[in-house]
């Protein structure tokens, strides 16, 4: 997992809980990397498990609340820091349908060992998405919030409901629907 990921989750659980719930949950982590990510460097997906899982103990949310809502959070970084990728795009529906062939082609350019799920579109119309996102992360509560949140950027309403087809969430099907027209 790159590092952007670890060092934005880390700034926001400051800005939320405070530097003593970083340094709590980097101690009882026990991370190889000690806590110190680079944004550019790659670390061990389990560090960022084992971050979260003392951070719901700790703020007894779930680890699929966390991530969603560090999505929503995630979306404006990559928004702030990839702008060309998202201005190609007027509408979410075009944009959330272009992640797999486009956005994260694109992404695999920049950092060639990016650990990035993928998205089987079933069907698309022009007010309707459904696709089935497929990764061994299971991190489908973050697909989620961006989702969310490429909606909120385009000024747009959507009903997003998903079901998972694995019960440990590494294949989910998600269906969007535009709910302002
Ligand atoms: C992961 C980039 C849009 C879904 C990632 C990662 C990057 C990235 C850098 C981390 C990879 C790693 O740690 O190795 C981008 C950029 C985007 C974009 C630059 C737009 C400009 C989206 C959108 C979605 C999405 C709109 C909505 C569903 C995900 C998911 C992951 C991920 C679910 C977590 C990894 C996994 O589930 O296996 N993306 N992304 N991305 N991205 Fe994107």
């Amino acid at each position: 997992m790159k590092g952007i990921v670890f060092t934005e989750f880390l700034e926001l659980v400051e800005d939320k809980f405070g530097l003593e719930v970083v340094d709590k949950i980097i101690q009882q982590s026990n991370l190889p990397s000690q806590g110190v990510y680079t944004a550019i460097g790659t670390y061990d997906f389990s560090e960022m498990l084992g971050l979260l899982k003392h951070l719901s103990e700790h703020t007894q949310l779930s680890i699929d609340d966390l991530l969603l809502v560090y999505a929503e959070h995630f979306f404006s970084v990559l928004a702030g820091s990839y702008p060309g990728l998202i201005e190609k795009y007027n509408d979410p529906i075009e944009l959330l349908s272009s992640i797999e062939n486009h956005i994260h082609v694109e992404v695999r350019k920049i950092y060639p060992d990016a650990e990035l799920p993928t998205f089987e579109v079933l069907e698309k119309t022009d007010t309707k998405l459904v696709m089935i996102y497929k990764s061994s992360r299971a991190m489908y509560s973050f697909g989620l919030g961006l989702m969310n949140k490429t909606f909120e950027h385009f000024d747009t309403t959507a009903k997003i409901t998903f079901e998972k087809l694995k019960s440990d969430g590494t294949e989910v099907k998600f269906s969007i629907v535009k709910t302002n027209e």
